[in-house]
C-alpha cells in the first residue's frame, strides 16, 4: 500500500479516518507489505496484507499467516474478530472469483484496450481523473488505463483477485488496490471523477442496491459506467438460472474440468468455421462463451457457470437508476455482445 492513498481511505462502518501504524515496509517496492489501520475513535481495526488493505469482515480466514505472526498487534482475539463468516452465498461468490483470478490472469492487451474503450470513448475521457475500478477482478483494465495521461486508479475487490490484481498493476505508481465488498466501501464519499464498474454488480445479491451504494463516491460533476448483463430472451435466461443452480454449487475444480468439454466445440466453430451457422451459433452460446483464444474460451465459460448470481437487465431499467441518483447525459454504448454499457455525469 502507498501512503498516498490513506487521505481516501475512511473506516467502512462508521467513516472515520484511519491511523496508520506500519510493520514491514519495502524499501525496493516503496510499499508498506504489512500493518495496520485502525479507525480514530471507534478503534476498529484492519490489517494490510502483501502490500494491500484488507476490509473484508473474513480476511483472518483468508489470512491466517498473518493474524498468527502478528497476534499482539491486535487488540482482540484476532481470530473472532477477524474471522467472521460470510453468509453462504457471499462466501460462493467471493471464493469463485478469488480461484478464477488466482488461475486466469492473462493481459491480453488488444481485448482490453478494446474493451476499455467500448462506446467510442478516447484516452482523453479517462485523462487527468482519479479512477474507481469496483470489482476489479486481476486489474485487466487498471493495468490500460493506468497508461493514460494524469490517471490515478483504485481498484477493489472482494476475493483474493487483489493477489493477482497487485502483482499485474499494484507496484505501478498511479496504482492502489484494496480488498473490500462494494456494500461497504472503505473510501469518502465524493472522492473519485469515474467510477467504472464492468461485468460486476450483476454478480452481487442485487444489481440495483449495489449501483445505488456506489455512486455517492463519485464526484459531483463525476462519471459512472456501469457495464451488466443484458437481458435478450428472458426465457433462455430462466433455463440458464436453473442450471446455474447446480453449477454454482459444484466444487470449483471440478467445474473447470468440466468446461474442458467445450473443447470441440471450440474447435469446430473455430477451426472449422461451424461459429457462421446460425442455429449451431447460437445453440452454442447458449452453454459457451467462445472468443478465437481457446484459454480464454474456457475462462469465459467457467466465468459463466460459477457465479451465485448472474442478473440480466434491461437498458431502460438500467438509465432508470442512473436518472434516479441524478445522473444526466446518459448514454447506451451500442458495442457489446452481452452487456449493456451505460454512463451518465452526476449533478
Ligand atoms: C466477472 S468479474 C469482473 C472483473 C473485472 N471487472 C473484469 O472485467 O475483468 C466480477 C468481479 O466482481 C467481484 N465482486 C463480486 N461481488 C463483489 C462485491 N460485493 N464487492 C467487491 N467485488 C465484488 C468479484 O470478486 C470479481 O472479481
Amino acid at each position: 500500500m502507498k501512503e498516498s492513498l490513506l487521505k481516501w481511505l475512511v473506516c467502512p462502518l462508521t467513516q472515520e479516518d484511519l491511523q496508520l501504524t506500519v510493520f514491514e515496509y519495502d524499501q525496493n517496492k516503496y510499499e508498506i507489505k504489512e500493518g495496520r489501520l485502525k479507525s480514530v475513535v471507534s478503534s476498529n481495526e484492519y490489517p494490510i496484507i502483501n502490500y494491500i488493505p484488507v476490509f473484508v469482515p473474513n480476511s483472518g480466514n483468508i489470512y491466517p499467516e498473518f493474524f498468527n505472526k502478528y497476534q499482539k498487534q491486535f487488540f482482540v482475539n484476532p481470530f473472532s474478530k477477524y474471522g467472521k463468516k460470510l453468509s453462504h452465498n457471499e462466501g460462493l461468490v467471493q471464493k469463485g472469483f478469488g480461484y478464477e483470478w488466482r488461475k486466469y490472469k492473462t493481459v491480453s492487451e488488444k481485448i482490453d484496450y478494446d474493451f476499455v474503450m467500448a462506446g467510442n470513448l478516447t484516452e482523453q475521457f479517462y485523462a487527468d481523473k482519479l479512477i474507481l475500478d469496483a470489482g476489479c477482478g486481476f486489474g485487466r483494465h487498471l493495468n490500460i488505463i493506468r497508461r493514460f495521461s494524469g490517471t490515478e486508479v483504485v481498484g477493489v475487490d472482494f476475493s483474493i483477485a487483489v493477489l493477482s490484481a497487485m502483482e499485474i498493476v499494484g507496484f505501478f505508481p498511479n496504482v492502489h488496490i484494496v480488498q473490500a465488498d462494494l456494500f461497504r466501501l472503505p473510501f469518502r464519499l465524493q472522492t473519485f471523477d469515474l467510477i467504472y464498474s464492468w461485468g460486476v454488480l450483476h454478480h452481487t445479491p442485487d444489481t440495483k442496491t449495489a449501483f445505488f451504494r456506489l455512486t455517492p463516491y463519485v464526484k459531483p460533476g463525476g462519471i459512472f459506467s456501469l457495464k451488466v448483463y443484458r437481458n435478450i430472451f428472458p426465457p433462455a435466461h430462466q433455463v440458464q438460472k436453473f442450471i446455474r443452480f447446480f453449477t454454482s454449487r459444484l466444487p470449483l475444480g471440478l467445474l473447470r474440468f468440466l468446461c474442458f468439454f467445450a473443447y470441440p466445440f471450440h474447435f469446430l466453430n473455430y477451426r472449422l468455421g461451424f461459429r457462421h451457422i446460425p442455429i449451431w451459433s447460437h445453440l452454442c452460446r447458449f452453454f459457451f462463451k467462445f472468443s478465437e483464444d481457446w484459454p480464454v474460451s474456457l475462462n469465459d465459460t467457467f466465468d459463466w457457470w460459477h457465479p451465485r448470481y448472474n442478473h440480466y437487465h434491461k437498458t431502460a431499467e438500467v438509465k432508470q437508476w442512473f436518472e434516479a441518483m441524478a445522473f444526466n447525459d446518459i448514454t447506451v454504448a451500442p458495442d457489446l455482445e452481452v452487456a449493456w454499457g451505460v454512463k451518465g455525469f452526476r449533478d
